[in-house]
C-alpha cells in the first residue's frame, strides 16, 4: 500500500490545511488534541445530519436512528432535530434520549428480553412504540396492564428467515435466531392474531431486523417481500425493515447509499399492494463515517522479518470490533493525510492481551514516531458505545465539530469515575 487515506472513509466535511495536516469541520485536528488530548472521537456534526436527512428523504415520516451505534445525549437530539424517532434498545438508551428531551412518542423500544422494569419504564414514560420479541413479552406486557385500563403501541417483530450475508454474530434474520417470531413455523401469523385480539396492546405494525453490516440489496428486498405479505395479511399500517445498511470501513469497500436502501424496500412493498407506512431504522449508515478516533503513539516494536507493532493510548476498551468480530480498519496519520503510507504496521492497543489489536493490516508514513497522532477513521458507530472500562482504563472523550467550531459531548472519564458505583 503506497495510497494516502481516500477521503471517501473520512467524514464529509475534512480538509487539509496547507501543512498537510487534516481539518474536520473546519478545525484542525492537532488543535483538537491539545484542547482534548487522546484517544478522542472526533465527529462532523453536519455529516451526521445529512445522513439524518437522507434518511428522512428515504423512508419518509418514523424512520428511526437506531441509538446502540452511538448515544449521548448531543447525538440524541441532532437526531430528533432532523425529524429521525429514536430506537432505543434497553431503559438505558430510553433514558438517555428522554434526558436529551427527545419525545417519548418518538422512542421505538426494542429488546429480545426486556425485563419488567424496563416495560413499566417504558409504559410509565408513554414510549411511543413496543417492539414486542416473544409469547412470553406478550405475557408479561398483559400482565403489567391488567386491571391499570392502560394501552400501549406495539410492533411485532418477525424472524423473515433470510440469511444476510455478514459475521454471523450480527445476522439476524435467518430461522436460528434468538430474536423475534419466527414466520416459518407460523409463530409471526399467531403472535400478529394474538396481540390483535388484546384489550391493552394496539397493533400497529410488524418489524424485521435482518442484520447489520449487510452489503447486498437482495437481502433486503427479500425481507421486504416477507414482511409485505404478513402485512397485507393482517392490514397492518406500520412495516419496519430495521437497519443493517453497510459501510465501507476499508478501501477496497463501498458503501451503500441510504436513499437507494430506501427506494429498493418501497418498490418491494409498493409492488406488492402494502398500504403500509414503511419505514426503517439504521444505525451505524447515520455516524460510522461520521468520526475518526485520535490515538497517540507510545511504542514502535519492530520485529525484523515478522512486523512492526504500532501501540497507542486505546485500544478493545473503545473500539472492540476488532476483538470481536476481526473488522477491518485503516489508519493514517492526520499531519501527513495527503502522503503515501509505506510502512505496514500492526496497530495494537494498550490492554494485556494479544488479542487487543485495533488494526492488523494498517499503513502509516514511514517517518511516523512516537508522540505522532496516528487516526483510524470510520469508528462512528459501535466504538464508543460498545466501550467498556476494561483494566480499568478511563473512556475516552468525545467532541463534535462544526464550522469552524468544536464541542466537547462526553467528557474524557477521570479516575473518580471509576469508583462512582464502588461502594467498598
Ligand atoms: C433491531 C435493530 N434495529 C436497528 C439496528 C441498527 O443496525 P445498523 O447499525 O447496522 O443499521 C440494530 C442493530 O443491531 C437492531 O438490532
Amino acid at each position: 500500500m503506497t495510497n494516502p487515506i481516500s477521503h471517501s472513509l473520512l467524514p464529509d466535511n475534512s480538509t487539509v490545511d496547507d501543512d498537510g495536516m487534516l481539518a474536520i469541520g473546519g478545525v484542525r485536528v492537532d488543535d483538537l488534541v491539545a484542547e482534548y488530548g487522546t484517544p478522542l472521537f472526533v465527529y462532523d456534526e453536519l455529516h451526521i445530519r445529512s445522513r439524518c436527512q437522507q434518511a428522512v428523504n428515504a423512508f419518509g415520516d418514523g424512520v428511526a436512528y437506531a441509538a446502540k451505534a452511538f448515544l449521548c445525549t448531543a447525538m440524541a437530539r441532532i437526531a430528533h432535530e432532523e425529524g429521525m424517532h429514536i430506537d432505543v434498545a434497553t431503559m438505558g438508551e430510553a433514558y438517555v434520549a428522554l434526558q436529551a428531551g427527545v419525545p417519548a412518542e418518538s422512542l421505538v423500544f426494542h429488546g429480545n428480553n426486556k425485563s419488567e422494569d424496563e416495560l413499566r419504564y417504558a409504559i410509565d414514560n408513554r414510549i411511543g412504540r413496543i417492539v414486542i420479541d416473544s409469547f412470553d413479552e406478550i405475557d408479561r406486557i398483559e400482565r403489567i396492564l391488567s386491571n391499570t385500563g392502560e394501552t400501549i403501541q406495539a410492533l411485532i417483530r418477525v424472524t423473515p428467515g433470510i440469511q444476510a450475508s455478514t459475521h454471523e454474530y450480527v445476522a439476524t434474520g435467518q430461522d436460528d435466531s434468538k430474536f423475534g417470531f419466527t414466520v416459518s413455523t407460523g409463530w409471526a401469523g399467531e403472535a400478529v392474531e394474538r396481540v390483535s385480539s388484546s384489550d391493552c396492546i394496539d397493533l400497529l405494525g410488524i418489524h424485521a431486523h435482518i442484520g447489520s453490516q449487510v452489503f447486498t440489496l437482495e437481502s433486503f428486498r427479500r425481507a421486504a417481500e416477507v414482511l409485505a405479505d404478513l402485512s397485507n395479511l393482517f392490514q397492518l399500517s406500520e412495516l419496519s425493515v430495521g437497519g443493517g445498511l453497510g459501510v465501507a470501513y476499508l478501501e477496497e469497500e463501498e458503501t451503500l447509499d441510504i436513499e437507494e436502501w430506501g427506494q429498493t424496500i418501497k418498490k418491494v412493498c409498493s409492488e406488492s399492494g402494502v398500504t403500509a407506512r414503511v419505514t426503517a431504522e439504521p444505525g451505524r449508515a447515520i455516524v460510522a463515517s461520521a468520526a475518526v478516533t485520535l490515538y497517540t503513539v507510545g511504542t514502535i516494536k519492530k520485529l525484523p522479518g515478522i512486523r512492526t507493532y504500532v501501540a497507542v493510548d486505546g485500544g478493545m476498551h473503545d473500539n472492540p470490533r476488532p476483538a470481536l468480530y476481526g473488522s477491518g480498519y485503516e489508519t493514517f496519520v492526520p499531519r501527513r493525510v495527503e502522503d503515501p503510507r509505506n510502512f505496514p504496521i500492526t496497530l495494537v492497543g494498550k490492554h494485556c492481551e494479544s488479542g487487543d489489536v485495533i488494526v492488523s493490516n494498517g499503513y502509516a508514513p514511514d517517518d511516523l514516531v512516537v508522540g505522532d497522532i496516528l487516526a483510524t477513521p470510520v469508528t462512528g458507530a459501535y466504538g464508543h458505545s460498545m466501550g467498556s472500562n476494561y483494566n480499568k482504563v478511563l473512556r475516552p472523550a468525545v467532541v463534535f465539530v462544526n464550522e469552524g467550531s468544536h464541542r466537547l459531548v462526553i467528557r474524557r472519564e477521570e479516575l473518580s469515575d471509576l469508583i462512582n458505583t464502588d461502594i467498598g
